[in-house]
């Protein structure tokens, strides 16, 4: 992997930064894009890019290929939970229900950011000869789960859109496969209830959260060339939750 060029998008905490630090540990360079500040230090390019922002995106491609020549790697990593239930009902009434803000915010980081985002790397793969694309789903894109409208329809959104484009960009020695993590401990699963973080363990086979790591070092497989003949997959980092529902 000795100086590619990866973006990790998301990279200023838990997966992806533990990703952006694993591909540095290669010898890749690396730039690592959020929206947030990030004090960690990878060794390649820190920008502030916002995956929403079609026009943050491309001029933040444009400046990782004007200094490294090219992309041979994009981490489609970005996310974000808005988690409400559909409809809330309580004591024989209407309490709630999930509001088009909620829909719409996660819908345009975690579904619409990775087409943004793919769509800007990909000619420059194209003119490189190939490259790998990594896009993070999630076990619940595979079985759905409570209280997650919003979040499920990009999880199962972005493995169909990986597998789209596996078959249309092939052709041009780029693959594309999808991670499907389970309960990894990060910042966005601290926040969940402890009684929802319980019930998550108790299904998972192995019996414990995935670290931020577990789900870098599927990344570092999918991206190698031990991984060459891989694309169009969703590579479940789970545990074995995925089997245990
Ligand atoms: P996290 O919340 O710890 O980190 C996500 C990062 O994305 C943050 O640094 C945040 O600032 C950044 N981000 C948010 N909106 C952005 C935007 N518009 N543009 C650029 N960056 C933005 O989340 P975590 O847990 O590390 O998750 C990473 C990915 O893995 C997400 O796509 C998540 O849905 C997925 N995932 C996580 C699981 C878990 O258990 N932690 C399980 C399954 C999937």
């Amino acid at each position: 992997m000795k100086d590619r060029v990866v973006i990790v998008t998301g990279a200023a905490a838990g997966i992806g930064l533990a990703t952006a630090r694993r591909f540095a540990d290669d010898g890749c360079r690396v730039a690592s894009w959020d929206v947030k500040d990030s004090e960690a230090q990878t060794g390649g390019m820190f920008q502030k890019v916002d995956v929403t922002s079609a026009a943050s995106v491309e001029s933040a491609v444009a400046l990782v290929v004007a200094e490294w020549g090219g992309v041979d790697v994009l981490v489609n990593n970005a996310g974000i939970m808005r988690d409400g239930k559909l409809i809330k009902y309580k004591d024989g009434a209407i309490a709630g229900m999930m509001s088009d803000e909620q829909f719409d915010a996660v819908i345009s980081v975690n579904l619409k950011g990775v087409f943004t985002c793919t769509r800007a790397v990909v000619p420059h793969m194209i003119a490189g000869q190939g490259g790998v694309v990594l896009n993070a789903s999630s076990v619940v894109g595979l079985y759905g789960n409570f209280g997650q409208t919003n979040y499920v329809a990009t999880k199962a959104g972005v493995i169909g859109m990986t597998k789209v484009w596996a078959r249309e960009l092939g052709k041009f020695g780029i693959r594309v496969n999808a991670v499907a993590p389970g309960f990894i401990a990060t910042d966005m699963v601290r926040q969940m209830p402890e009684k929802i973080l319980a019930a998550g363990v108790a299904h998972t086979p192995l019996g414990r959260m995935g670290q931020p790591e577990d789900v870098a070092n599927a990344y570092a497989f999918l991206a190698s060339d031990q991984a060459s003949f891989i694309t169009g997959i969703v590579l479940s980092v789970d545990g074995g939750a995925v089997t245990g529902t």
